[in-house]
């Protein structure tokens, strides 16, 4: 069934307050459960977001009871995370076969990396109409050293998840420093693996046997980028909006460019509390960039708070070459923004938007939506619902407690 948001705008008003607590996060509960396979017994999880990303990795893990070597291509399709499986399959059965993954359509999201890798570690790759069979001659991958041309955060997890079951050694360097990366090796170290750097652009894995989570539960961190888009929701919409159970210390450089903004924050080490400000926000620029810097998938909640602001301002995305599709429909809301190329957009602020029905074209882009349709004046709809429940938890309950009128229904 097919459902929408509909969101009564608030004129540019700052009238949202109260609490609001921020989930596990999507992209460490997307990684944990793929290592659940490097173990020989049940890896407890707490605080997991209920979330339709983490439904279909489960539903993938659970197809693996059925053939332990095939990710499910139905429901692998699905999502972008399913590779996240292949690399911990591969290294505990010696094959795995795949097919190309799906997920948020961000421009080219090629998987050249995970393959140059496995190979490097000792697999055969074969292809067959976008559907991947992988082998290991011999059964057991083998360290290798392995230099990422580019930053790429589910390889290195991936890659460093296989490694812990390989034969040796395996040196990952350009690795993600995502701090997702360094809490999911420190629990697996925890459970037995030899990692050490992760969080650093240089990894070493010693393999070693299967894993024992012996009862430790691995409690899912908060989810950064869910706390950032509240944060810049609470900006534009709240006049005093704290924000529990999150790690501030994990979002700096948004935290940073809002406050140059003009955006008053004060934090603790896990609640940023957002008061109002009357006088429009001075605009900022932004740049995306892999951890610690300003990240991707805030970029386009950002480019909703960049219209409210008071001069021009640009966003370089600097990660991926297709994520500027939510632009058009804030245009036509009456935000004044150019796409120059696929990698650069031109902000003019501030601008009132008025309300529209719009469609989510992908799963922060639908978010960015839902802030602009906040912000506007009149009620909007939000169409394609699933998108944004792919990464945040029943939003619209969450929003209403601040004093949102936000509701879901069936859409016509
Ligand atoms: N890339 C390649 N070849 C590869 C892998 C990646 O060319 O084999 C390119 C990508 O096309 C992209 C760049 O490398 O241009 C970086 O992509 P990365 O691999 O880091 O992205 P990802 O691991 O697929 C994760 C998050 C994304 C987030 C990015 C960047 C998960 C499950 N997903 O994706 O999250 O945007 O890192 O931080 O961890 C989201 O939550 O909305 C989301 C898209």
């Amino acid at each position: 069934m097919r459902e929408r948001f509909i969101v009564e705008g608030l004129s540019g008003e700052h009238t949202l307050k109260g609490e609001i607590a921020v989930r596990g996060a999507k992209n460490a509960v997307l990684k944990i459960l793929p290592a659940s396979v490097l173990f020989e017994d049940e890896v407890p999880l707490e605080n997991v977001p209920d979330i339709e990303d983490v439904k279909r990795m489960r539903e993938l893990l659970e197809a693996l009871k059925d053939d332990p070597t095939v990710l499910r291509k139905d429901i692998a399709e699905k999502f972008r995370a399913s590779i996240v499986l292949a690399g911990p399959v591969l290294a505990r059965r010696g094959r795995v076969e795949f097919p190309f993954p799906g997920g948020c359509v961000l421009g080219e999201r090629s998987i050249d990396l995970f393959l140059n890798g496995f190979k490097a570690m000792g697999a055969e790759v074969e292809e067959d109409d976008g559907f991947f069979k992988i082998a290991v001659p011999g059964g057991k991958l083998h360290g290798a050293h392995i230099i990422f041309p580019l930053v790429s955060v589910t390889g290195t997890e991936t890659l460093m998840m296989a490694a812990v079951l390989a034969e040796g050694e395996t040196v990952l360097q350009n690795a993600a420093m995502e701090p997702e990366v360094a809490y999911l090796a420190e629990y697996l170290n925890a459970s037995g693996a030899h990692i050490e750097g992760a969080g650093t652009p240089t990894v070493r894995i010693v393999g070693g046997g299967l894993l024992r989570a012996a009862g430790r539960p691995f409690v899912v961190p908060a989810d950064r980028i869910e706390a950032g888009s509240f944060v810049i929701l609470a900006a534009l919409a709240g006049s005093d909006v704290h924000i529990t159970h999150c790690n501030p210390a994990w979002l700096e450089v948004p935290l940073a460019l809002l406050r140059q903004a003009g955006v008053h924050i004060e934090t603790t080490p896990t609640s940023i509390r957002v008061r109002s400000s009357s006088a429009p926000y001075k605009m900022v620029s932004v740049r995306t960039h892999e951890y610690p810097g300003f990240p991707t998938d805030l970029q386009a909640p950002m480019a909703v708070f960049m219209s409210q602001c008071q001069g021009e301002g640009s966003i370089l995305e600097t990660i991926f070459d297709g994520r500027f599709r939510y632009v058009d429909d804030l245009v036509v809301m009456g935000a004044d923004m150019a796409v120059m190329n696929p990698h650069r957009v031109f902000i003019r602020g501030p601008k009132a938007l008025t309300r529209k029905n719009l469609e989510s074209p992908d799963l922060r882009g639908g978010l960015a939506y839902l802030l602009a349709a906040t912000v506007a004046k009149g009620t909007s709809s939000i169409d394609n619902a699933y998108l944004i429940d792919r990464g945040y938890e029943h939003i619209e309950e969450r929003l209403r407690a601040l004093g949102l009128t936000i509701r879901r229904e069936e859409s016509k």
